[in-house]
């Protein structure tokens, strides 16, 4: 868990606060140490209200934490500017969302294609061969031209772990990425992410309020009340037994 080399991600001291009203600031995360490395296949835990959104949305660079650090590949990123800091999150991280927010105006290949496009530009013949063969690893491959809502939630969710992964980024972040869906199809959805961490070698940390799913990750990490609870290896991390 340790290797400097492996790292992606470490958080040194992290706090947040949230200012509610006008003098009311209130602490949500306090003081957060945590390395993830390459190898790691995370489940981030915790009762609701416990900071876990708050957290993963620091680590995706989607919001600022209030004091520490947290390194991104080796960079320290609390001085970064915004473009700085848009440009490392788009060529870095993949983010998938509780509710998938895919564009429904978009075909399913275009709604791959926007975070190379927000990046990068115009897709070029690679991206398009690139955004084809993702849709075929999430099973999706005869889908390239429909629309969002011609697709089932699960194929919705497939979808959108296809769009987090076309920029190849070191780390890929879900936030209740099955909360939304039924037992299987979630089971399905999170074995989708099992084969992405092992055939392209991304970190991959999850939120989830699904035991079931979290003993199949590798590791464990464990939020309360703003604090690392605890943090564990899972002795029987596999998710062909669901
Ligand atoms: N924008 C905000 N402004 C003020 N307080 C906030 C804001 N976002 C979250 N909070 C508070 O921060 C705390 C942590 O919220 P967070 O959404 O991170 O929890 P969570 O662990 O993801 O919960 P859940 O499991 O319900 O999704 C909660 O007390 C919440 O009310
Ligand atoms: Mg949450």
């Amino acid at each position: 868990m340790s290797n400097p080399a492996h790292e992606v991600l470490r958080l040194e001291a992290l706090r947040k606060s949230y200012n509610i009203g006008q003098l009311n600031e209130v602490e949500v995360l306090h003081g957060i140490d945590l390395c993830i490395d390459r190898n790691d296949f995370a489940a981030l835990i915790g009762p609701s209200g416990s900071g876990k959104s708050t957290l993963l949305n620091i680590l995706g660079l989607l919001n600022q934490p209030s004091s520490g650090e947290l390194y991104l590949l080796g960079q320290p990123t609390s001085n970064m500017d915004d473009a700085g800091c848009t440009a490392l999150r788009g060529n870095s991280i993949g983010f998938v969302f509780q509710f998938h927010h895919l564009i429904q105006a978009f075909t399913t290949l275009n709604n791959v294609l926007m975070p190379w496009m927000l990046t990068r530009g115009k897709p070029d013949k690679f991206a398009l061969e690139k955004a084809h063969e993702l849709l075929a690893a999430v099973g999706l491959e005869k889908f390239a031209d429909r629309k969002p809502n011609e697709l089932s939630g699960g194929q919705q969710q497939r979808v959108a772990i296809a769009r987090a992964l076309i920029t190849d980024p070191a780390l890929l972040l879900a936030d209740e990425p099955t909360g939304n869906l039924d037992t299987q199809t979630a089971a399905e959805v999170f074995e989708l992410f099992r084969k992405v961490h092992r055939e392209r070698g991304c970190a991959v940390l999850l939120v989830t309020h699904d035991p079931r799913l979290s003993a199949t990750c590798d590791r464990t990490i464990n939020l309360v009340d703003g604090n690392i609870k605890s943090d564990s290896l899972n002795n029987t991390a596999s998710s062909a037994h669901l």
